[in-house]
């Protein structure tokens, strides 16, 4: 009765906690830990602005790969580190957590996160499929019998999914994501320019100057990095028609999640999503121009969630308000 609610949103990239209709944290989930003894060092941003910075002694690792816990000892560390920072010091209530996972984890995958947020300090932990949470986050009708269709697109998957009546009726999950969008941007400028930039260098290029398709503006960056032959630090420019093109590739990816569960919606649900369209959410749902891009490829127009990074959080923390209903659909919430 005194438990505070909470709604936590373990992505690839970045964990988000939310409760009631704020989000209360939004951190990378990194961590940076010295290598002999596995002692933790830092965790979340300060374990980003360590990346690529550190001492051979440090490694500075994410514990999820697509979407699922890949290190177990350090996810548990690290969402207990996040737990404790929301909930504040003193405290006499455990909190109780509904955690997003994928969709189409396997039982041993949905255990391990139950078990991780257990260990971490909640009460009580459901899990809800990520795109179920998505939508519920970005608002849309669930609840009805209309067919909404939910494209959250984060850093290393893409989950498109059509939900009515509380549950998920079809669905289609890509690994790809923001990462790989970087990881192009990398392969792209090894390739023309002989050089060697990192991840992060990458990112930025992506988020400063980045477009999925022409959207009438060039934008240039100068970026540094290493050169392939000369092994020598060198900068180029590049611009936004060049980041474009690099993308394209993992782009395609992403539109093939959508088409693919557009040929497995039932036709009834086929017409609701023809005349409302597909909501973006997740961080690569800010990349320029991705809703025109997807609206070419799919002839399905796609508009983007009021607050595409915080909607998934937010879904987990409504769920909770409304678990009896969601179990109707999807009894292991
Ligand atoms: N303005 C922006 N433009 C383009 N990409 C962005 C922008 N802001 C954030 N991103 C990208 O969003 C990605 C993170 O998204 P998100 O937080 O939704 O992922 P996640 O939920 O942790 O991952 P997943 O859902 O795949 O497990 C990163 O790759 C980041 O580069
Ligand atoms: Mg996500």
């Amino acid at each position: 009765m005194f438990s505070r609610r909470l709604g936590i949103d373990l992505g690839t990239v970045n964990v988000t906690i939310g409760e009631r209709e704020q989000i209360l944290l939004h951190e990378p989930d990194i961590v940076a830990i010295t290598i002999e003894e596995e002692k933790i060092v830092a965790i979340g941003q300060e374990a980003r602005d360590m990346y690529g910075r550190t001492p051979e002694t440090i490694e500075v690792m994410r514990p999820l790969r697509d979407g699922v816990i890949a290190d177990y000892e350090v996810t548990e560390a690290m969402l207990r580190y996040f737990l404790d920072k929301v909930m504040g010091g003193f405290r006499l209530f455990k909190p109780i957590v509904m955690v997003t996972v994928p969709y189409g984890v396997t039982s041993v995958e949905r255990r391990a996160v139950h078990e991780a947020a257990i260990q971490a300090g909640a009460r009580e932990a459901r899990l809800i499929p990520a795109p179920l949470a998505a939508a519920i986050g970005a608002g849309l009708p669930v609840d009805t019998p209309t067919g909404n269709l939910i494209v959250n697109i984060g850093g290393g998957t893409t989950e498109a999914a059509v939900v009515a009546m509380n549950g998920i009726v079809a669905a289609s999950s890509v690994r790809a994501g923001g990462m790989q969008l970087d990881q192009a941007i990398i392969d792209y400028t090894r390739k023309k320019y002989n050089l060697i930039i990192g991840e992060l260098t990458a990112e930025l290029a992506k988020i400063n100057i980045g477009a999925a398709t022409d959207i009438g503006e060039e934008m240039r960056m100068d970026i540094q990095g290493r050169d392939q032959v000369t092994g020598l630090p060198r900068m180029i420019t590049l611009t936004t028609s060049e980041i474009i093109e690099a993308l394209q590739e993992p782009l395609e990816v992403i539109a093939s999640s959508v088409k693919k569960v557009l040929e497995r919606t039932p036709p009834e649900l086929a017409s609701d999503i023809i005349d409302r369209g597909m909501v973006l959410t997740g961080g690569t749902a800010l990349l320029r121009g991705i809703d025109v891009y997807l609206t070419q490829e799919t002839h399905v127009p796609a508009f983007l969630a009021d607050d595409p990074v915080g909607a998934a959080a937010l879904g987990a923390t409504r769920g909770l308000e409304r678990i009896e209903a969601l179990q109707r659909a999807t009894p292991n919430i």
